[in-house]
């Protein structure tokens, strides 16, 4: 049976990316959009669009519904000043109600979050962002807390700066030794489409927390041998 999968955060960038990556796969592919005209624009007709949005949590049931996995990669936009009351409702509650509403729906399948790295590494690209975002980190790593005992399969996956270059060229650097967050440590956006659209069912990325930034050289090994090294967490 194809998996069908949501993808909240896919109406642009990175998890548009990872929208049309898992459609090219041949998933059937579902995004949360708050502008459903410009996602379909975006995204074209094979992927289905469902109105809603992650601060009001009444829109979330419809668009979990008879799903098998969820990929979020949803948050306020990153390079610009954000109230905390805003991050929080965001980038925290509207996790929590979307994995909620993928509890009472029944699903079975894993919940992919995309978050940054240096959530629990202290760094001054950290603080600065955090004075910058809301305290985005914060309510990111606490959230992070709740996705391991929610009761959902899942894969935390942190990402470097995010991007947009070709996928494929550069090495990708895997590993569970959190990193901090620094300038340096960046990735494309289509490079993560990749490792996000194996994650979905590859075995190793199950109840795994783990980092990608680009690593030094040419890009070598499929995205299911970097994660095949993967340890659940304790
Ligand atoms: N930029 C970086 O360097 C960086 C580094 C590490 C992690 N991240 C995180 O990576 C993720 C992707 O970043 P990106 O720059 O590729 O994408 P992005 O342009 O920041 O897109 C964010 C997505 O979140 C959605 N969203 C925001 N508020 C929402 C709400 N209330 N309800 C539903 N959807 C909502 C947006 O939908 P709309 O289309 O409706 O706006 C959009 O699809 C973000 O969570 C970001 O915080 C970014």
């Amino acid at each position: 049976m194809v998996r069908r999968v949501l993808v909240v955060g896919g109406s642009k960038g990175a998890g548009a990316l990872i929208a049309q990556r898992l459609a090219g796969s041949g998933y059937t592919v579902r995004v949360l959009a708050r502008d459903p005209v410009a996602a379909v624009a975006r995204l074209g007709r094979d992927i289905e669009i469902v109105e809603g949005d992650l601060t009001r949590a009444e829109t979330l049931p419809r668009a979990v519904e008879g799903v098998d996995d969820i990929v979020f990669t949803a948050g306020v936009p990153s390079g610009r000043y954000a109230p905390e009351s805003l991050v929080r409702a965001t980038d925290y509650q509207g996790a929590l109600d979307t994995m909620a509403a993928a509890r009472a729906a029944g699903m079975h399948g894993r919940f992919v979050y995309l978050n940054s790295i240096g959530v629990t590494v202290p760094s001054l690209s950290a603080t600065l962002l955090n004075l910058l975002k809301g305290n985005a980190l914060v309510w990111r790593r606490r959230l992070e807390d709740n996705i391991r005992a929610g009761g959902l399969d899942y894969a935390i996956i942190r990402v470097g700066f995010l991007i947009d270059s070709p996928g494929g060229k550069r090495a990708i650097r895997v590993t569970q030794q959190a990193l901090p967050l620094a300038p340096w440590r960046w990735i494309a956006r289509a490079d993560v489409a990749e490792i996000f659209a194996e994650a979905v069912e590859n075995s190793s990325a199950s109840r795994a927390t783990f980092d990608i930034v680009w690593g030094s050289g040419k890009r070598s090994g499929t995205a299911a041998e970097l994660l095949a090294g993967l340890k659940a967490d304790r």
